[in-house]
């Protein structure tokens, strides 16, 4: 069988329906710097969204592929981290710790984002021996049926929208606005609460994949970003269930957790420098990781408009962030 690669694999939409020309779109500016396109009732920098009608149009999802999925800055490399050690953790001598070889976001692709890969993924679509561990962050609506209909599972993680919002904050003033001032916060608030942002609304996003996950908890885990915090062991415990990898002992269980937390993470070599995606360094994916940070930020006003928009999208499904 051909050894296609992700990015050879996802380059040109071919369903008509998706081969949208730009000037078709709803524009908006964002973050005073790029310019986003709304497509499926989200907001996609161009690049992003080319491959993602790829991606929709022709992925070939197998039963056993674990996806892993959220919005921006809720915990994408954690859980990318966590999910890569389980998956693995029969299969390697357990001196070798795959993490100290290269980002989480080289070992586990965010398809949309391949196309800004440095190195090309070593991902190989079509082979069947070995479960893929794959992430996107695009919105549930727009993730290909293939995915939806096969046996694949999907990992969701969610976060508090104003720590993801302030963790986004620092995250795209540091690539998007180096050396100048950082993009408003009021102006931040604004965007995010509107939903002109960059993978569209947090808050729909969310709430889409919480609502499938509860249609279908067999097929999405969801997980919040604050359980994840505060009882770390019980949360890696059930992800490794869900992935049909559990745990045979304790000292598995805290080893993971010990190889995946921010501080070694943060200061392991290959986090340290370099950059996988070529805007982005390594480095910039790990910062606090502190519950509540927002507090520092957030006037009451600009808290209160964000819970306004929390309650009035999620409340009534049950969605407490
Ligand atoms: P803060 O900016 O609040 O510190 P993502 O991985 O989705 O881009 O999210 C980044 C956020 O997750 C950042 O939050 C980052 O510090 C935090 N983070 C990264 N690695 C982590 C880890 N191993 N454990 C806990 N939090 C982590």
């Amino acid at each position: 069988m051909a050894n296609l690669s992700l990015n050879s694999t996802l380059t040109t939409p071919n369903r008509d329906n998706d081969e949208k020309s730009l000037e078709d779109l709803p524009k908006a500016r964002f973050w005073q710097t790029i310019d986003i396109y709304r497509w499926e009732n989200s907001w996609f920098e161009p690049g992003l969204m080319k491959t993602a009608m790829a991606f929709r149009s022709s992925f070939p999802a197998q039963d056993d592929d674990i996806f892993l999925a959220s919005h921006v800055k809720t915990g994408t490399t954690w859980l990318k981290s966590l999910s890569l050690c389980i998956m693995q953790k029969n299969h390697q001598k357990h001196d070798f710790d795959i993490l100290t070889t290269e980002s989480p976001h080289f070992h586990v692709p965010t398809i949309e984002s391949t196309i800004y890969a440095t190195k090309p993924s070593q991902i190989d679509l079509h082979d069947a021996s070995s479960p893929r561990l794959l992430h996107t962050h695009l919105p549930y609506a727009v993730i290909p049926d293939s995915i939806k209909n096969s046996g694949s599972k999907i990992v969701y993680i969610a976060r508090n929208p104003k720590d993801t919002l302030i963790s986004n904050w620092h995250f795209l003033n540091s690539i998007m606005k180096q050396n100048q001032e950082p993009f408003p916060l009021e102006m931040a608030v604004d965007c995010f609460c509107s939903g002109v942002y960059l993978y569209g609304s947090f808050f729909d996003h969310v709430l889409e994949y919480w609502l499938e996950s509860k249609k279908r908890p067999e097929k999405i885990l969801f997980l919040k970003y604050e359980e994840m915090k505060s009882d770390p062991k019980r949360e890696v415990l059930k992800i490794a269930e869900f992935l049909g990898k559990p745990f045979e002992n304790e000292r598995e269980v805290d080893e993971v957790l010990w190889r995946c937390s921010l501080e070694r993470l943060k200061n392991l070599e290959v986090n340290k420098n370099g950059s996988f995606l070529f805007y982005v360094p390594n480095s910039s994916y790990f910062r606090k990781g502190v519950v509540g940070d927002w507090k520092n930020y957030l006037t009451s006003e600009m808290e209160e408009r964000i819970n306004q928009t929390s309650r009035r999208k999620f409340e009534a499904f049950g969605l407490f962030l």
